[in-house]
């Protein structure tokens, strides 16, 4: 018994490549699919962590206890990454400050305009020249920077360059009379 051979046309042809269209398609459609899925699926970890830590959400703002500061002394705190020095000034020190009112004259400022009290000075411990971190000492009764000699005064003013600008003032507030709060 013969077997009647399967038709096979041009028309066949055509419907053939019709359905791998459809398959092409579908494929596509799929991969783009798995391609969006897969891709939040790197995206959201990625995402995640950029959110910032607990630990670092906390470093946006610091307290300090005042009253571990002895009168005539700095100390220097962290805040977010960088150093603060708060300064407990004593009477001398302030007069010192406002003397140089007059004679600070690469970044001109009042005393009384960069403090809030009188006997804190409050600033970032970040040389304004190219970043290094200013010691206790120097000419002018502040700091001096061990990179390239700029110095700051009691107020925290430049009064020696390279450094063109004065120590910056970050935000702070007095919660009471013996805390602030940094940042
Ligand atoms: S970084 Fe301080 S003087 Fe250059």
């Amino acid at each position: 018994m013969s077997q009647k051979p399967e038709s096979h046309d041009v028309n066949d042809e055509v419907a053939l490549g019709d359905v791998d269209a459809e398959r092409r398609a579908l494929l596509v459609n799929a991969t783009a699919a798995f391609g969006i899925a897969g891709a939040a699926c790197v995206a959201l970890p990625f995402v995640s962590s950029m959110n910032p830590s607990r630990s670092v959400k906390a470093m946006a703002t610091i307290d300090v206890n005042l009253t571990e500061i002895p009168e005539g002394e700095a100390k220097t705190f962290l805040w977010q990454g960088k150093p603060v020095f708060v300064w407990h000034r004593n009477a001398a020190q302030i007069e010192e400050a406002r003397k140089g009112d007059a004679t600070a004259t690469l970044d001109p400022a009042k005393d009384a305009d960069r403090v809030q009290k009188a006997e804190w000075l409050v600033v970032m411990g970040v040389c304004t020249h190219l970043g290094c971190v200013p010691m206790r000492g120097g000419e002018f009764g502040g700091w001096r920077c061990p990179c390239h000699g700029s110095q700051f005064d009691d107020s925290g003013r430049v009064r020696q360059g390279p450094a063109g600008t004065n120590l910056e003032i970050p935000p702070y507030r007095f919660l009471d009379d013996n805390t602030i709060r940094v940042g």
